[in-house]
């Protein structure tokens, strides 16, 4: 993967601009620095090795040299919106690296409220959407997009399996031949395209409902963490939560996760990172 390489595979995806880094502490950090600087909207960074990449929760991403995918997106859009926008652009996220996979190689994985891709109840890549704000507005969001590709991108050397909050997958493990990353990269970027002016609509709602993990199952949701880095208004509308116990039911009109709770009252958990709780 070099710069060339992207730009020539890439093009007629009408990127307005591609930063290729070999090697970068986290792909979001790059975005989010080269828009302060006025990326243009839909400005893309890939890097082939992330030395601090990040998760949601300030947990740590891993990305290994020829493992994986790791970019991120610059979205300015001159009206975004407010906070409500980010779950959307998290959903984006999941959702085109869930249609790129079925289209292209016929995997079908399912989203794992709000941000994880799964194949086969596995993780194999996370979105991390992240916003720069501009008093009660969003002025530029981040989205950060990391997919295990390669095997060896889940090694017990980088993260025992043992510690990871989920257990992981890999694209290739999934198909069990290998495939070419840049390829893979063209796919989920060309979903993303497409998805991305529809993120307003109940079809992308429905969409992204379809493609739910755990319908119908037991979870827990633990209480989660505001959206943006800095995001002051997130965070004070997103009160971290009480854990929730429920049957997941399907999504909500703003994109919260709706649960039936064994009292049979139906709750909306709106920031939150799930787990399969015990069968009720
Ligand atoms: C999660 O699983 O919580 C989200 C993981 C997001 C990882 C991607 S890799 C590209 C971008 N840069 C980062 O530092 N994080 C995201």
């Amino acid at each position: 993967m070099d710069q060339h390489t992207l730009e020539t595979a890439l093009a007629d995806l009408h990127i307005p601009a591609i930063r290729y880094f070999p090697a970068v502490g986290s792909t979001n950090d790059a975005a989010s620095a080269w828009a302060y600087e006025g990326a243009p909207d839909g400005a893309l960074v890939v890097a082939d090795e992330q030395t601090s990449g990040r998760g949601r929760g300030e947990r740590r991403w891993f990305t290994q040299p020829g493992m994986g995918l790791a970019f991120s997106l610059v979205i300015t859009p001159p009206k975004m919106g407010g906070a409500y926008v980010m779950p959307r652009l998290t959903a984006l996220g999941a959702v085109a690296v869930r249609y790129a996979l079925q289209r292209n190689y016929n995997i079908v994985p399912q989203i794992k409220w709000p941000n994880d891709v799964l194949i086969d109840r596995q993780k194999v890549a996370g979105v991390l959407a992240e916003a720069q704000w501009s008093g009660e507005e969003i002025k530029t969001a981040i989205l950060g997009i990391g997919i295990n590709v390669a095997a060896g991108a889940i090694s017990d050397e980088i993260l025992p399996r043992a510690e990871m909050n989920f257990p992981a997958t890999s694209v290739e493990e999934a198909l069990k031949k290998r495939i070419d990353r840049v390829e893979l990269l063209y796919y989920v970027l060309k979903e993303l395209f497409y998805w991305r002016p529809r993120i307003h609509t109940n079809d992308f709602l429905s969409e992204w409902e379809s493609c739910l993990a755990f319908r119908g199952e037991w979870v827990q949701v633990t209480a989660g963490e505001s959206y943006g880095k800095d995001g002051l208004p997130v965070s004070l509308e997103q009160m971290p939560q009480p854990m929730q116990e429920g049957k997941v039911l399907g999504l909500a009109m703003d994109g919260s996760l709706k649960l039936l709770k064994k009292s049979g009252e139906v709750v909306s958990v709106r920031v939150g990172e799930v787990r399969l709780g015990p069968p009720k």
